[in-house]
């Protein structure tokens, strides 16, 4: 069977364990999972770009299976360049159905090879999204089960 390469995109800002959680899942249906980080340059993140591709390269050092890079621009284009047609998206709830329909059928529109594949994660990340792990740390609390530990004292520093 030829090799599956599927992209999974995101900000990643940062990584939490739901996003693990998607990367593992996708590894039962795919051989390799490139794990992508959007460059943004017009937004800004807790964590740059660097301080992001640092952290996943740790976290997934010792997988062969997972590849860790940044892209900017559109997401299609990088698929062709790195010779992949499918998305890896993690859907938590309903209110995440909305725009990831709306990115799939656009991405689809442009590249009519690209398919988008969804996974879900387990019920215990259902609730998880970075924006509400940075505002926990933030705030002063930390929530150590829903992040790698290289996570954890990325944010913990950040905030001190
Ligand atoms: O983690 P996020 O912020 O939900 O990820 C969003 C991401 C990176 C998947 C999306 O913003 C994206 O694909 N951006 C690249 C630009 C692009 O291709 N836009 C058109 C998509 S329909």
């Amino acid at each position: 069977m030829a090799n599956r390469i599927a992209v999974y995109p995101g900000s990643y800002d940062p990584l939490t364990k739901g996003h693990i959680d998607i990367i593992k899942r996708g590894l039962k249906m795919f051989d390799k999972i490139i794990v992508a980080v959007l460059k943004n340059p017009s937004k800004t993140y807790l964590f740059n770009i660097e301080e992001r591709l640092d952290m996943l390269n740790e976290i997934f050092k010792d997988h062969k299976e997972i590849e860790v890079d940044c892209f900017e621009g559109l997401l299609v284009d990088y698929l062709k360049k790195k010779g992949a047609t499918i998305i890896v998206r993690g859907l938590r709830a309903i209110s995440d159905f909305d725009i990831e329909f709306q990115m799939a059928l656009m991405n689809r529109n442009i590249d009519k090879e690209i398919e988008t594949v969804f996974l879900v994660p387990s019920v215990c990340y259902s609730f998880l999204s970075s924006r509400l792990v940075k505002e926990i740390y933030e705030l002063g609390g930390e929530i150590k089960s829903m992040v790698p530990s290289t996570v954890d004292k990325k944010l913990k520093e950040r905030f001190k």
